[in-house]
């Protein structure tokens, strides 16, 4: 939708009126954009949605931070650093995104360190083995491309346009990992199985990032009506377990579930159940690292302080001195058109 349409056909009318545009607009595909009349509840589902999504994107960074001094090559080392600062990129691109909505990213920030905000639960399980990198980058960056592309379609134009870069970045992290896997269990028994144990613990995680199934997933359905999002919950985690399975043939590694396995009728992988109790434990605080993820994440906001006092103070000299030379010349013409005119 541009803006131009919207305002123009609702400025007249009343909260109906420009209900009735927004609905059209969403029905018919287009992207509502910044200046464009909104829903209230559209407005702050969005921003509590980009902001959990930008939260789990600079939080996603420890877990393989944590390897970066420990990557086996120089190679590895240069691609887990790529990775991990492309992470703080796709963080920055969606606070960027919710600041259109006309909320800070000091805000969101404070309401992360604070808890009343959150980020995804995967990043709460400790990254054990130089192995767990390249779990993480094929199934966790796995699934959230599962996620993820749906939403390059999302009404929201600036959401949406900044998860199109944000889905080429997630394709490279998901080949690295694949990649490094591959090396992994095609090297000695010891790599193998250490290959395999990183793909046992990820497994079902990363099938609880697409979060609870669709009967108890509380903002699903209004999100599915504003075409945020395209896919429920368990559509997208079923497209996950369909790739998966052949890609885990590809490594030679087994996914951990006995009761995985093709069904004809369906067209489908069924899968066994999945530990909610688990999911809920993490979401509420006690995974195993939700403490430690955290208390990092404040510190780092602490210690980042001088470098953005730095910044601003930068901006505002440069702003007062652009300021200062436009008056400069704003006055040196009138002078000297007043000369011209005398
Ligand atoms: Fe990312
Ligand atoms: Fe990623």
């Amino acid at each position: 939708m541009t803006g131009v349409t919207a305002t123009a056909t609702a400025a007249a009318g009343t909260d109906a009126s420009y209900q009735a545009v927004f609905d059209a607009a969403v029905a018919a595909d287009e992207r509502i954009e910044p200046r464009d009349w909104m829903p209230e509840e559209y407005r702050s589902s969005l921003v509590r949605q980009m902001a959990q999504h930008a939260h789990s994107e600079i939080i996603g960074m420890q877990p393989e931070a944590n390897w970066i001094t420990r990557a086996p090559s120089l190679r590895r080392k240069a691609i887990l650093m790529a990775k991990v600062q492309d992470e703080a990129g796709h963080g920055l691109y969606l606070y960027s995104a919710a600041e259109t909505l006309g909320t800070g990213r000091d805000e969101l920030l404070d309401k992360l360190h604070s808890g009343r905000q959150k980020y995804s639960s995967i990043f709460n399980y400790p990254t054990l083995t130089w192995a767990d990198v390249g779990a993480i980058g094929w199934l966790v960056d796995g699934a959230a491309i599962t996620n993820q592309v749906p939403l390059c379609r999302c009404s929201y134009g600036p959401y949406a346009r900044a998860m199109v870069r944000i889905c080429k970045e997630e394709s490279f992290h998901q080949r690295q990992g694949y990649e490094l896997l591959l090396a992994l269990s095609q090297g000695t028994p010891d790599q193998h199985a250490m290959a395999q144990d990183a793909v046992n613990r990820w497994w079902w995680p990363s099938l609880m990032m697409f979060g609870p199934p669709d009967d108890e997933s509380a903002h699903s359905a209004q999100s599915m009506t504003w075409k945020i999002k395209r896919h429920s919950n368990d559509e997208l985690r079923q497209r996950f377990v369909d790739i998966a399975v052949g890609q885990a043939e590809g490594l030679g590694l087994t996914l951990p579930d006995p009761e995985l396995r093709w069904n004809e009728e369906r067209g489908h992988h069924d899968f066994g159940p999945i530990d909610w109790t688990e999911f809920w434990e993490v979401l509420k605080g006690n995974g195993p690292c939700n403490e430690q993820r955290i208390t990092q994440r404040r510190r780092a906001h602490e210690e980042g302080a001088w470098v953005r006092e730095a910044a601003a103070s930068y901006a505002t000299k440069h702003q007062t001195q652009r300021s200062r030379s436009q008056s400069q010349s704003q006055s040196q013409s009138q002078h000297a058109n007043g000369e011209a005119t005398a």
